[in-house]
């Protein structure tokens, strides 16, 4: 099946690429180093708090639950996650500049999350032989790959390997998209993982038809990638 039939309805776009990421964070830092701007909330305020929501009902997570955002961009979601006493919190994101301003937010929010920059892509980075993890999220991240120039498809497995190496046995993806329907990411994470929860977002009705703009599926790791 070629590239374009498996990529959705959209295509490949600089938001694929590192030095999109490289440079908007780069902006970012110096915003929030000139008036204190944290920068963007990606897919809004209410939809993390949400994804925070689901999270802080318990249903399937501990507050000592080792957990990694992947992708973490700015630290956002996971400095709500620590003001909500989550514990054990790491964010990794292969744009070194994100890396940066994650830890100023952070410092200057007074709250204990260790980052560092990792390529979710390269199993050589020392994320993957760290300790596994409980819980991974993401928000954009895979959403951000899908768009990637080249071998995107390719990429796309790549990512659901990797998560499943980074996860322990039975441990969750929480994961956010607004390019990829629930259906769609039923599908491309069906090798290695089964869904057990949704977190709703609001919904829309147009032509008679009612559509989400965002999706959050919890994917737990099943026993073989
Ligand atoms: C749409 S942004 C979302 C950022 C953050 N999760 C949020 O919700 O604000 C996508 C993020 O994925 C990161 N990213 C893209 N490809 C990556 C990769 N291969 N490994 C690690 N991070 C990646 C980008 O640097 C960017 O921070």
């Amino acid at each position: 099946m070629a590239d374009d039939e498996t990529a959705g309805s959209f295509g490949p776009s600089k938001l694929g690429t590192k030095e999109y990421w490289d440079a908007a964070y780069e902006r970012e830092k110096t915003n929030f180093e000139d008036h204190a701007d944290v920068g963007e909330i990606w897919f809004g305020e209410d939809c993390m708090e949400r994804i925070v929501d689901w999270f802080r009902e318990g249903l399937l997570v501990q507050t000592d639950s080792r957990i990694l955002d992947i992708g973490c961009g700015n630290g956002a979601l996971l400095v709500e996650m620590a003001k909500e006493g989550f514990t054990s919190l790491t964010g990794m994101d292969y744009s070194q500049p994100s890396v940066d301003l994650a830890i100023a937010i952070s410092n200057s929010e007074n709250v204990n999350i260790a980052y560092q920059r990792a390529d979710i892509l390269n199993e050589e980075d020392p994320i993957f032989s760290a300790d596994r993890f409980d819980i991974c999220t993401d928000k954009g991240t895979y959403d951000a790959i899908s768009l990637s120039p080249d071998d995107v498809v390719q990429k796309r497995q790549t990512y659901v390997n990797h998560v499943h190496r980074l996860l322990k046995d039975a441990g969750l993806l929480v994961i956010t998209s607004c390019n990829w329907t629930k259906e769609e990411l039923l599908e491309h994470f069906s090798s290695g993982f089964e869904s057990v929860d949704e977190i709703r977002h609001p919904t829309f009705k147009f032509g008679g038809k009612v559509g989400t703009t965002t999706t959050s599926i919890v994917f737990r790791k099943k026993d073989s990638g």
